[in-house]
């Protein structure tokens, strides 16, 4: 029974294709280099509130707490488009304060500092606020 199978296997096995994939490999490498350089950069030009932020800290809160999810749920997608930097948050202390109003209202009980990594992610990853 097994052995009509094996032939089939063996072929797609050595698809000429595979050559390419250590190429595009290194390709994807570098592109997600050049992004963590490109967020090093805006991190070093970011908004003084957050500067010192704890962002890995920042991030697990915000997988901890499942924002994405919740913001998923209202606007689609991962959930990023609830993030407006045009709208009514203009500046890093108004969306310090909306993370705030939300740990509040949601009763996340973050600490201050903890409140402060998870804008700071927002800032990095969606509003880019200087200050
Ligand atoms: C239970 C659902 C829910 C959860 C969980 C949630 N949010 Fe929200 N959040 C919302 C809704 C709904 C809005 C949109 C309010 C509106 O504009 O109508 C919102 C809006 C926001 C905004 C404002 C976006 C903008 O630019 O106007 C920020 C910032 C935000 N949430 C941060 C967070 C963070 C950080 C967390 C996790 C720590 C979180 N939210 C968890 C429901 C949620």
């Amino acid at each position: 029974m097994h052995s009509h199978h094996s032939t089939p296997h063996a072929i797609r096995a050595a698809r000429p294709e595979s050559w390419l994939r250590p190429i595009l490999f290194s390709l994807a490498a570098s592109i997600l280099f050049a992004g963590v350089l490109a967020h090093r950069t805006a991190q070093a030009q970011g908004a003084s509130l957050f500067q010192g932020a704890d962002l890995k800290l920042g991030e697990e809160l915000i997988t901890q707490h499942q924002c994405a999810q919740c913001h998923a749920e209202k606007v689609g997608g991962d959930g990023s488009a609830i993030y407006r930097p045009l709208g009514v948050i203009a500046n890093a202390g108004l969306l310090r304060g909306m993370v705030e109003q939300c740990n509040s209202a949601l009763n996340f009980q973050m600490f201050p500092e903890e409140v402060t990594a998870v804008a700071a992610v927002l800032n990095r990853d969606h509003y880019r606020f200087k200050d």
